[in-house]
């Protein structure tokens, strides 16, 4: 079985169990303080197990994106050395919401994996938790109980926390689990060793393929649980590792999902898998790697020297060195891949295939930069040893080697066993350590738990498309602690404030307690939660609110916001329709829009989109905003969508003229185009490889901007004429 028809009898097979298919959610994760990268399917699901939000499904099953690179669940270092790790994975699941618990999740799993997928019965094992005391959880005996149907009593294996009570991060839902786990070695093994004993001990042909969580708890930052309003189930397989069982392989890099990349590997490096133990680890760190980077500049996310986009750096450079090291690649060659897992995934996930040509490049350029470091640091290698008093390489060094290139240990281990030097391993720790300490402190924030004021099972209200000012109430708060500074985050049942997405900076504003003014300054989301951020707490927090936005400057952003419409349909008039935008901001000052264009814009080409976003300015455009469109219908309108953006089942759609722009959009407008008044491109440039960014600015700032250049030209004349 091919792992597209895998896949696709997974949805199938719980589409008929009445669950709803939901898309995947992008790599990137955006509105969530706790979290980088989607690490589990259940994640874009986060607010239905906490209550924050009512479920639309009881039912839900799809295929997840995921990468585990960073924070509690980090598989990195293990990618490559292994045959079963992997950086970016897909996680089939199926949850439901408060609607069917253990049985239903056990007895599905064991009909899908035994009936439909065949695996052997004999081969498979189940774990259950085992209890913890610390935090007063008894033996699941219930899992138990309802495995028995189907194992026999030394197949179902105790568990403890570490391995089954999962848990999303330091807080967050959580919940005991059930694992299942399959034994591939041959049989001639098995009869001298039974998998019992191998289960959870890194074996990799003993490996778990899926966990069933019942979600029951929330666990919060004094470590303590809270039970959840409701239970749920939350399962993962793994895809890869499916596949490897269902295919009778026994790594996964032997299946479908991989031979595609890796006989690309091999055309272009002459070397074969499978013939040395070191080329065999580079060629697995390239075809995992790749993947990740593809899938996370498809999802909109560059590399770069911050955040994910550092993440992303880091991947990609410890794929060209292992191919530099090992398979003597020294020319670009992962962007040679992409095209590869376009054809692989086209039909599954597009945002690859569509944007092609434009991955490969940034991939390409990205490549390039680092083999010229990748030069420059052994250039100071050698510069190094040179000055070297005796044969010891100082921790300080490795690391600057490390930091400034970019070189990881090993390959500088590599390089000093060459030669016959040796390195201060320990000198290197603690330089990192150090490193590491001082990041983690400057990025400190200590939260409290949310106090509750009011209970209540609905989201905030938004209501500031329409209004700026409402009365509401406050449902809940918490502290906040930065190193300099503390604050307080405020949960209201109706806010017209809106919270920072999409590009557009969240309000600022008032919120008075009966007669205690509160200065709001952000508002911000976490998930789908609109939170407002105030330096201090109100006496009586119980007291009926008034909101008021800062009301000129919301309409200086709302002027951006539209502006930044107009000047993306104008490009891609005026460029072309490869035009797609990659970022961007809309704040009271300016607007900046970041898309994919290879080539500096000429001036001519500048002159002629300020132009056009003029023209339409000028012909007083009506906004046409359409809420609660269903996602489909929206795409038939025509809307500009973004890879990366996570749209829910019904959507927003603003409309300047259905010839000229329609986005899906959920920022604030102009009532009609007129309204913006002017619109001045400040400046171009670029902002990585492939990726143009404008900056510019509307309205009485043009004017302002005009009057100072003015002012500036007389006064150079007059000095000229002084002279
Ligand atoms: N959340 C669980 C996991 O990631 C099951 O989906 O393993």
């Amino acid at each position: 079985m091919e792992a597209k028809q895998i896949r696709s009898q997974y949805l199938s097979f719980f589409e008929q169990k009445a669950h709803h298919y939901v898309a995947s959610a992008p790599l990137v994760v955006q509105n969530d303080p706790t979290l980088m990268f989607t690490n589990a399917g259940m994640n874009q699901f986060k607010d239905y197990f906490l209550g924050n939000k009512p479920a639309p499904w009881p039912r839900v099953a799809n295929s997840q994106k995921c990468l585990r690179v960073s924070g509690k669940h980090n598989d990195l270092e293990d990618v490559g050395l292994d045959t079963y790790h992997h950086t970016m994975f897909e996680m089939l699941g199926n949850w439901s919401f408060g609607d069917y618990f253990k049985q239903e999740a056990i007895n599905w799993a064991w009909e899908l994996l035994t009936e439909v997928y065949q695996l052997p019965k004999d081969r498979l094992y189940a774990t259950v938790f085992e209890g913890d005391e610390k935090d007063g959880l008894a033996f699941d005996q219930e899992a138990f109980d309802l495995w028995k149907a189907f194992l026999p009593e030394e197949r179902i294996l105790g568990g403890n926390k570490k391995d089954n009570f999962w848990e999303m991060g330091d807080t967050g839902p959580c919940g005991p689990c059930s694992e299942i786990h399959i034994d591939l070695r041959p049989q001639s093994e098995i009869d001298q060793l039974p998998g019992r004993s191998l289960v959870n001990q890194d074996h990799p042909l003993v490996v778990e393929i899926w966990n069933l969580v019942f979600m029951q708890f929330n666990r919060m930052s004094d470590g303590s649980l809270k039970t959840l309003p409701a239970q749920h189930v939350d399962t993962g397989m793994g895809f890869e590792r499916l596949c490897m069982a269902i295919q009778g392989k026994t790594s996964n890099y032997d299946t479908d999902v991989f031979t595609p990349l890796i006989q690309e590997v091999s055309a272009f490096s002459g070397k074969k898998y499978g013939e040395t133990k070191e080329t065999d680890i580079a060629i697995r760190v390239i075809v995992d790697h790749i993947r990740a980077i593809t899938f996370t500049i498809a999802d909109g996310q560059l590399p770069s020297n911050n955040k994910a986009g550092y993440v992303i750096r880091r991947i990609l450079r410890r794929a060209v060195r292992y191919g530099y090291t090992f398979l003597d690649l020294n020319e670009p060659f992962l962007f040679r891949l992409v095209p590869v897992l376009a054809e692989q995934f086209d039909g599954v996930f597009t945002e690859v295939k569509s944007q092609q040509d434009f991955i490969a490049r940034v991939i390409m350029e990205e490549e390039l930069a680092f083999l010229r470091t990748l030069e420059n640091g052994l250039k100071s290698f050698q510069h190094i040893k040179d000055h070297l008093d005796g044969k010891v390489i100082e921790g300080s060094k490795i690391f600057e080697l490390y930091d400034t290139y970019g070189f990881p240990f090993d390959l500088t281990a590599l390089l000093a066993r060459e030669q016959g030097l040796l390195l201060d391993e320990e000198g290197f720790k603690k330089a990192l350590d150090e490193q590491k300490d001082r990041s983690r402190k400057a990025a400190e924030q200590e939260k409290s738990d949310w106090i509750v004021v009011r209970p209540s099972d609905e989201d905030t209200r938004f209501t500031g498309y329409d209004t700026l000012k409402a009365n509401s109430r406050l449902l809940r708060y918490r502290e906040i602690k930065e190193k300099n500074k503390s604050y307080y985050q405020l949960v209201v049942d109706v806010t017209p404030f809106y919270a920072e997405s999409g590009g557009q900076v969240g309000d600022s504003g008032t919120m008075h307690f009966g007669e205690e003014a509160l200065r709001i300054w952000d508002t911000r989301k976490e998930n789908d939660l609109i939170i407002h951020f105030s330096n201090t707490l109100a006496k009586d927090l119980e007291a009926d609110i008034r909101c008021e936005v800062d009301t000129p400057r919301r309409i200086r952003i709302r002027n951006n916001h539209s502006a930044t419409h107009l000047l993306h349909a104008a490009l891609r008039e005026v460029l072309g329709t490869h035009v797609q935008q990659k970022g961007s901001l809309v704040a009271e000052e300016g607007l900046r829009f970041d898309f994919s264009h290879f080539a500096k814009l000429s001036h001519e080409e500048l002159i002629q989109i300020e132009d056009r976003v003029n023209e339409k300015i000028r012909a007083n455009i009506p906004l046409d905003e359409k809420r609660n469109v269903p996602i489909a219908k929206a795409k038939a309108m025509g809307a500009t969508a973004l890879f990366g953006e996570k749209y829910g089942e019904e959507v927003r759609v603003i409309t300047f003229d259905s010839n000229y722009s329609v986005e899906l959009c959920g920022g604030t407008h102009v009532p009609s185009t007129g309204a913006i008044g002017m619109f001045k491109i400040s400046a171009e440039s670029a902002v990585a490889a492939g990726v143009r960014r404008i900056e510019a600015i509307t309205g009485e700032k043009v004017l302002h901007q005009m009057r100072e250049a003015e002012y500036l030209i007389q006064e150079i004349l007059s000095l000229t004429k002084a002279t």
